[in-house]
């Protein structure tokens, strides 16, 4: 069932929960991993029960998914679903992270679920090269974004895994007998000098699959909104959930917001490729008059031969997080034809980004009163 990551180092592209590297192919990506493409039907059944498309489902930015119909025909037969989607704190956050939360929210508010969010500390410290100290530091610095967001109070507990291990640990025993070592290599490619915790690690964030049924006392449907490299750990959970008495559980999948400099998605540990949350407006301005574009390299060229939206960083973050539908096709159009200077695109992304920026850095200071209130309570 699970296909092995190794296929994916002889294409010009890699996607791992711990790498994404090169122009992804999003729809052999589909195939390799197994999932299923986000059909025009599937959308109007989701619109039947939102009342509007989001324009992260209506541009295509979450493009793949597991089981989605299942949890919607679940949710029509009164069976409420829960949400779970988390962030590994090995840096801040940058606009990439965001796109999944907000279209958590937007389906927290539509169907009213309840959200747990996992921050996984213990995976970016055995992966990576930060002391816990560092790591403690961003997971409150993530928390706050997290908050931003606006996630409803009362229906979203946020888990720290070192902090909240002891309501996740027999769960993750349960999970990580069932799992032998073969199949977790096959899954994530560990090899013989992968260190042993993160070998250990998949069940942690496992738990909060099933962790909603244990809440309720009865089988909880859970849908994850997350990029797409997660999909590995729910491939693993799927494999053993209902040998354990739970739903598989179902997922929703995004692309990656590519990065501002070349190819591949934005990185928290390349600042110059991504926007974060916390940038002053002057770096942001900085950044964006630095980013790759699809455009010619003269003026004269650009309106003789047009330019390339398919390859523009600056029209993707355009696309995917400020311009609607019909104005980033008219953008298209007018870029392909050689009537758009990048220029103009720039200044766009500039004057959003960091009109939108502002706005989230004054929610994150309301943010830092709220944290106890988001927490998950240790003594479930
Ligand atoms: N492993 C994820 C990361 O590195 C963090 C994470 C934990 C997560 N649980 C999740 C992401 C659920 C999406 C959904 O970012």
């Amino acid at each position: 069932m699970s296909s092995s990551f190794k296929e994916d180092y002889s294409d010009d592209f890699e996607v791992t929960p711990w790498k994404v590297e090169g122009s992804v192919d999003y729809a052999r990506l589909i195939k390799k991993f197994g999932t299923q493409e986000i059909t025009d039907e599937l959308l109007e059944k989701m619109e039947s029960f939102t009342g509007e498309l989001h324009p992260l489902l209506r541009n295509k930015f979450f493009f793949s998914h597991r089981d989605l119909d299942w949890i919607l025909n679940k949710y029509e037969n009164n069976e409420k679903f829960y949400l779970y989607t988390g962030r590994g704190p090995s840096g801040m956050v940058h606009l990439g992270h965001l796109m999944p939360w907000f279209l958590t929210k937007h389906l927290q508010d539509k169907f009213d679920s309840n959200l747990l969010f996992q921050i996984t500390d213990d995976e970016k410290f055995l992966f990576g090269n930060k002391t816990m100290d560092e790591i403690k530091k961003n997971v409150y610095e993530n928390i706050l974004d997290i908050i931003a967001i606006g996630f409803k109070k009362s229906r979203t507990k946020i888990l720290v895994n070192t902090r909240h291990i002891k309501n996740l640990y027999s769960n993750s025993l349960e999970i990580a007998k069932r799992i032998t070592f073969s199949t977790a290599k096959s899954i994530f490619g560990f090899t013989n000098s992968t260190n042993i915790g993160m070998i250990g690690f998949p069940p942690l964030q496992g738990v909060p699959c099933f962790l909603p049924s244990i809440i309720e006392g009865k089988p909880t449907p859970v849908l994850i909104p997350a990029a797409i490299d997660q999909d590995p750990y729910w491939r693993l959970t799927r494999d053993i959930a209902e040998k354990m008495g739970f739903y598989k559980p179902a997922q929703i999948h995004s692309k990656f917001l590519p990065s501002l400099q070349t190819t591949g998605k934005m990185s928290s540990s390349d600042p110059e490729s991504a926007l974060f949350t916390t940038d002053e407006p002057k770096i942001i301005e900085e950044k964006v008059s630095n980013a790759f574009t699809g455009g010619q390299p003269t003026t004269l060229l650009q309106k003789k031969l047009g330019g390339n939206p398919g390859i523009c960083s600056v029209f993707s973050y355009l696309r995917y997080l400020f311009d609607a539908p019909m104005e980033s096709n008219e953008r298209e159009l007018k870029c392909r034809s050689g009537n758009l200077l990048c220029g103009e695109c720039k200044h766009d992304l500039s004057s959003h980004s960091t009109a939108f920026i502002s706005m989230f850095q004054e929610r994150r200071e309301k943010a830092k009163d709220l944290v106890s209130d988001f927490m998950y309570s240790e003594d479930n």
